[in-house]
């Protein structure tokens, strides 16, 4: 059965995902989450790819770039902090080593991958989708529609070439101090690789994403093409957070505050004909930043409470 609350959702689900524009409140939200899931008992583990507002900071600690370090403060929580600029250049070094034989013939220019550092960090949690130690574990990031198309191309160009190498004699012969058996193995494992991820990220059995957004006109249009894109992959939206909603308590008439609200309102409309087939799921306004346990804990109230 489809779960009908945030609460139902994470609990049935292993890998938590959660997407949306920069500041928007992802890093808050899944740290909520792997907060209030350790609180229940589960073995969580939370990893980030932000490279600069780092778990670190939210959770008020050193935390590891490559090993998981236990969480202090609270039982049943490891956090990883994947450095981006570091997942490229393994992601890099790996591309560039199997293209290697292609470019020669075709150029450099022709094979060389897209690689932001958003793809690279993708690359790299990825790895953790295979993992068997805990219970949940949450990405405080999303793959987007964009991510997973710019992964694919050197498979798309590198499988294309090696088909028509295959199924081309005369051009096997011609190219073929360029046919390297390891060359394209390490390719189709590479390819497997993709896809295995993209299955994973697609199984509704294990995965779940949450969309955050701001009940404000570019995060819902944002939004929107989010959840088509990321469905062309064959990956489902089930949840959405809606977050930093001014709380109606305290408008108390001023006009400033009241007008503010009266656009999200207007907003929170929109979503919810949008989107009304997903879990929605309201956050307020906070009156101070969020980070720490203690505040994580409220939000997580908000969420799953
Ligand atoms: N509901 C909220 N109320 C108050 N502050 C919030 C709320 N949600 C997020 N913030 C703050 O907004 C900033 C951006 O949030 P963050 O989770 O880092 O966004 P993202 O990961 O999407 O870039 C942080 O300083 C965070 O503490
Ligand atoms: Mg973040």
């Amino acid at each position: 059965m489809k779960p009908s609350t945030m609460r139902g959702l994470v609990e049935s689900k292993k890998f938590l995902f959660f997407g949306g524009k920069g500041g928007v409140g992802k890093t808050t939200m899944a740290s909520a989450t792997a907060s209030w899931l350790a609180d229940q008992g589960y073995r969580t583990l939370i990893v980030a790819t932000d490279p600069t507002v780092s778990l670190s900071a939210i959770y008020e600690q050193d935390i590891g770039e490559t090993d998981l370090t236990v969480i202090n403060r609270q039982e049943n929580l490891c956090g990883v902090n994947i450095n981006p600029k570091k997942a490229m250049g393994v992601f890099q070094g790996r591309m560039n080593d199997m293209m290697e034989g292609f470019s020669t013939l075709f150029g450099s220019e022709l094979l060389s991958t897209p690689c932001t550092e958003e793809i690279a960090a993708f690359d790299q949690f990825v790895s953790y989708m295979g993992d068997t130690e805990h219970d949940k574990v949450v990405f405080d990031t999303a793959p987007t529609g964009h991510t997973l198309r710019e992964l694919s191309m050197p498979f798309d160009w590198s499988g294309y070439i090696s088909n028509q190498i295959e199924s081309r004699k005369e051009l096997s012969e011609v190219l073929g101090f360029i046919y390297d058996e390891n060359m394209i193995n390490d390719l189709r494992a590479e390819k497997e690789r993709y896809d295995q991820a993209v299955r994973a990220l697609s199984d509704q059995t294990t995965s779940a994403f949450s969309l955050v957004l701001l009940p404000e006109k570019l995060p819902v249009d944002e939004t929107e093409r989010a959840v088509e894109d990321l469905g062309t992959f064959g990956i489902k939206v089930p949840s959405i957070i809606i977050n930093e909603v001014i709380p109606r308590e305290v408008l108390q008439g001023n006009w400033f505050l009241e007008r503010r609200r009266a656009t999200q309102d207007k907003y929170l409309a929109i979503i919810e004909e949008k989107f009304s087939e997903m879990i929605r799921r309201e956050v307020p306004l906070f009156d101070t930043d969020i980070y720490g346990v203690d505040s994580l804990r409220k939000v997580g109230k908000v969420l799953y409470g």
